[in-house]
């Protein structure tokens, strides 16, 4: 075990208690995504949502969650405290790992939060990540950043991870359906979703576009589907 694995309490160790307020918090925001989905997520998120459902009465324990996503795609979860370097969060994916944030966003501004927090990435990324095309692909977003070898190959498979993983639409029935986390896990972001300028999925532009982290979006990406995704950021994560 490295250290920073035994500092931050093992994989898929439970190390912090939540207190009564966001416990409610928690099911509150649940609750709300939970009526969402059905009409702005992909199918392949909401397969993935009952494949490994999260509680709506109190924050899920997350050596339990673990437990279960490991058996679904191997991915265990690492609990940090704080922000976790770029380079490592994604590094880790190579070896079944996601780092995931503990804490829960502020009260006062429940529909949205400027940094992950507990919200973002289990509602977001860990039910996905319960997907094995999802989860295979993550893992080759982990090789590619181990693999880069100069900060311009790492920008470029960040701004892609930002693009697809984490805000990412795909066509379904004529409609935008999201299967980005940073947009399934957002009340805000989703009430929004159709305001946004859409463009065709292009993993050149991708690189091209700015982006913030710390507002709602101001340019999403759409494909196909899910396979011409996929296909496309197998191919640039293997010859970045
Ligand atoms: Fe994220």
């Amino acid at each position: 075990m490295s250290e920073a694995i035994r500092r931050a309490g093992g994989l898929n160790s439970h190390p912090v208690a939540y207190s009564a307020e966001e416990d409610l918090l928690w099911g509150t925001m649940v609750s709300k995504l939970n009526a969402m989905h059905p009409r702005v997520a992909s199918s392949r998120y909401l397969q993935a949502k009952n494949r490994l459902p999260l509680p709506a009465d109190g924050a899920p324990r997350i050596d339990d969650l673990g437990q279960r996503l490991n058996n679904s795609t191997g991915f265990r979860l690492l609990p940090v405290d704080g922000l976790t370097p770029v380079a490592d969060f994604y590094g880790r994916f190579a070896a079944d790992i996601f780092s995931t944030a503990l804490y829960l966003r502020c009260p006062s501004r429940p529909h949205y939060s400027p940094e992950p927090d507990m919200l973002h990435e289990l509602v977001g990324h860990v039910v996905m990540l319960s997907d094995p095309l999802f989860a295979d692909l993550y893992r080759l977003f982990g090789e590619a950043t181990n693999n880069a070898t100069c900060a311009q190959d790492l920008q470029a498979i960040s701004q892609v991870f930002w693009f697809t993983m984490e805000t990412g639409l795909v066509q379904e029935d004529g409609q935008a359906k999201a299967y980005g986390a940073a947009l399934l896990s957002s009340t805000g972001e989703l009430d929004k979703l159709g305001t946004y300028p859409v463009e065709k999925f292009s993993i050149q532009e991708m690189i091209e576009s700015d982006y913030d982290i710390s507002t709602y979006q101001g340019k999403l990406f759409i494909a196909q589907s899910v396979e011409e995704m996929a296909s496309e950021v197998r191919s640039f994560l293997t010859h970045v």
